[in-house]
């Protein structure tokens, strides 16, 4: 057994070498596919997150909990469309409620009655009072921001270091900031994570660590009066997964409301995944507002935010929440099919036994092989952390073995798992996984476990 980091690195670069050398072979037609996408499309893809080394994989269908690239390889998909196929790829129930609005008109910009029962649909599963539907997960963190400083009167907003709510500029700070910024990198500060954001704007989104109760204590002693709203993944997805310590949501809850602050979840990854009512039924703390997107639409573009009456009937006082295409019969046909159709009380219970099966799974042959990696369970979401402890916020995060994860990631998508690629994203189940498709996974981390000890 490889025993010492330097070891495992080293053995991890050379399985990564050889797999990208057979990745290549095995994917001509997406590498000519990518010449040919590069001259019409940046990085030849359609979102900058789609990007891959050498190139990304090109995919052409998707059945159940499978996907075909354009080069006919076969893959089990845990990829999951970056989280938002929770229902699997071409559901019966998903497919007919698609074909039957195609069929009746798929955009008015008028409300239908499909959008209202969804809408009553996911005020159920959230406890919330009220809803506006947007088109993203990145439309739904801009619309309650902006709602939460008009409704706090106060224009700063709180964010967590190393966290990732969509491409607006508001919560574009600290995404995955170096750690030598600010005032020596002892403490978190607001670096902007693309260029064109105005630098003064960082002056309007101050960032605190993830799981810190005392630094979020300070910081609202120190400008509570200024900070207005306050956002957050309750389980941080953007650095693999980060549970929230026991205790640390309640105490949040608890200093936003002495502090006036609005408390946003951004639920556009938990919500509908983990639990039927996202992080705020799992861990049973409530929020002012909540974001959503992702999942709730059964594969088509949909998001929505809402909570407190009161501070969404701030829409009807002057805030704008606007969009031609929300709540739009297509989306609404689409996501009331997948909530109340397909993922029912029987599909979260499979999605967790499956989830908790590989998490368990894939512990148990990392442990076997002496591979330094934590797993979590949540639902149909869940991880490999190549870390020999839990993450509790970002900076543990840099701590992460890139090379293992690395050599991973081609190692599987060459024996038919389709893995988000980066270690930064974690795997999602569908409701058409199988029990097969979970064992076949843990095998394969197994073989590559044995490659990393060879
Ligand atoms: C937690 C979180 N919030 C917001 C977003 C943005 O969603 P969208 O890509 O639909 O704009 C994402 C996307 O990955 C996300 O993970």
């Amino acid at each position: 057994m490889v025993t010492s980091h330097e070891a495992i690195d080293a053995r991890a670069d050379a399985i990564r070498a050889q797999e990208v050398a057979a990745f290549e072979a095995r994917t001509r037609a997406s590498k000519t596919l990518y010449d040919r996408a590069e001259t019409s499309m940046p990085f030849g893809v359609t979102s900058s997150f789609q990007a891959g080394d050498p190139y990304p994989i090109y995919l052409a269908e998707g059945h159940g909990s499978h996907v075909v690239d354009i080069d006919g390889n076969d893959y089990i998909d845990f990829h999951n469309g970056f989280g938002s196929m929770a229902v699997g790829h071409a559901h019966p129930k998903v497919t007919e409620a698609i074909i039957k609005t195609a069929r009746s008109g798929t955009q008015f910009a008028t409300t239908t009655e499909t959008a209202v029962r969804f809408a009553e649909e996911l005020k159920r599963r959230f406890n919330l009072e009220k809803i506006r539907f947007t088109n993203s997960g990145t439309e739904s963190t801009m619309d309650a921001v902006r709602l939460g400083r008009a409704a706090s009167g106060k224009d700063i907003l709180l964010k967590i270091e190393g966290s990732y709510h969509g491409h607006h500029d508001a919560v574009m700070f600290s995404v995955v900031p170096s750690l030598d910024s600010g005032d020596g990198g002892e403490r978190p500060w607001s670096v902007p994570f693309s260029k064109g954001i105005p630098p003064d704007t960082a002056k309007y989104t101050k960032i605190v660590p993830f799981n810190d109760i005392p630094a979020l204590e300070q910081m609202l002693t120190d400008h509570g009066d200024e900070i207005g709203a306050m956002i957050l993944e309750p389980v941080m997805m953007n650095i693999g997964i980060v549970l929230p310590k026991p205790g640390y949501l309640e105490a949040v809850r608890e200093l936003c409301t002495k502090h006036n602050v609005v408390l946003i979840f951004d639920e556009v990854k938990t919500g509908v995944t983990i639990a039927a009512g996202g992080a705020t039924e799992y861990f049973g703390v409530q929020p002012d507002l909540v974001c959503l997107a992702k999942s709730i639409g059964g594969g088509i573009p949909t998001g929505a935010f809402g909570g407190r009456a009161d501070l969404m009937d701030e829409i009807e006082h002057g805030v704008a929440a606007l969009g031609t295409f929300n709540g739009n019969p297509l989306s609404a046909a689409a996501g009331l099919a997948a909530l109340t159709e397909v993922l029912t009380p029987d599909g979260y219970e499979h999605l967790r036994a499956l989830g908790t099966r590989l998490a368990t799974g894939c512990k148990e042959v990392l442990d076997r092989h002496g591979i330094p990696a934590v797993t979590t369970d949540l639902g149909c979401k869940g991880s490999i952390t190549f870390r020999d402890k839990p993450l509790e916020n970002y900076r543990d995060f840099k701590e992460v073995d890139g090379s293992l994860f690395e050599a991973y990631w081609y190692w599987v998508v060459n024996r038919g798992i389709y893995q988000t690629p980066g270690k930064e994203e974690q795997w999602t189940i569908s409701v058409q996984h199988s029990e097969a498709d979970i064992d076949r996974s843990i095998e394969v981390l197994a073989e590559y476990c044995e490659a990393i000890n060879k």
